[in-house]
């Protein structure tokens, strides 16, 4: 039974270890394995992982003790942005991804009406995901340059 609820400072290893065993596996033969490596060192320490916790909003998908998944949401400019959505690759393809989703905007403050999100242009899997969840071209964006390998997607209308 998994269970999504909002991550505490006892979670931070357990969503480390998340992105750590994710990211290897989803974008392996997308990026090289520097970008990986200073990937999972900039966004995935534990300082980075509680400043997500404590500037945003994070939620984690826990089977048991197991963390599963998690999700992280944060502001830029005046925008609200989910900057990690990962599931363990054997959890992937069982709802846990959509839930987490579900659980993320729930969670958004009253009044919010879209969310966007930045992914990689190569990752399929999770551009599909995306879309089928309602995500598509973002009318605005926030002022970060994204270049040529990484796009926004909004989901308005929340
Ligand atoms: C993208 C990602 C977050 C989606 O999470 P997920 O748990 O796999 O997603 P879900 O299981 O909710 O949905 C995935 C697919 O499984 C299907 N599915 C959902 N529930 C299901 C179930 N109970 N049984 C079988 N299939 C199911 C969905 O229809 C969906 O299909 P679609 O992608 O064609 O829409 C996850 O696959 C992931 O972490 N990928 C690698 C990391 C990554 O790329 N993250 C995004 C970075 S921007």
């Amino acid at each position: 039974m998994i269970e999504v609820r909002r991550a505490e400072l006892g979670d931070v290893e357990g969503i480390r270890q998340i992105g750590l065993q994710t990211w290897p596996v989803a974008y392996g033969g997308l990026v090289s394995e520097q970008f990986i490596a200073d990937g999972l060192a900039q966004y995935w320490s534990p300082e980075a992982v509680e400043r997500g916790m404590r500037y945003g909003i994070t939620l984690v998908a826990a089977d048991g003790e197991q963390l599963v998944g998690v999700v992280g949401l944060g502001r830029e400019d005046d925008f609200w942005v989910m900057w990690k959505l990962y599931v363990l690759p054997d959890h992937q393809g069982k709802g846990v991804g959509k839930a987490l989703l579900d659980a993320a905007i729930e969670a958004l403050p009253a009044g919010t009406t879209e969310l966007l999100l930045d992914v990689l242009v190569g990752n399929e899997q999770a551009i599909r995901f995306y879309r089928a969840n309602g995500f598509g071209d973002p009318a605005r964006t926030p002022d970060r340059d994204l270049g040529v390998e990484t796009m926004w997607m909004s989901r308005g209308g929340l």
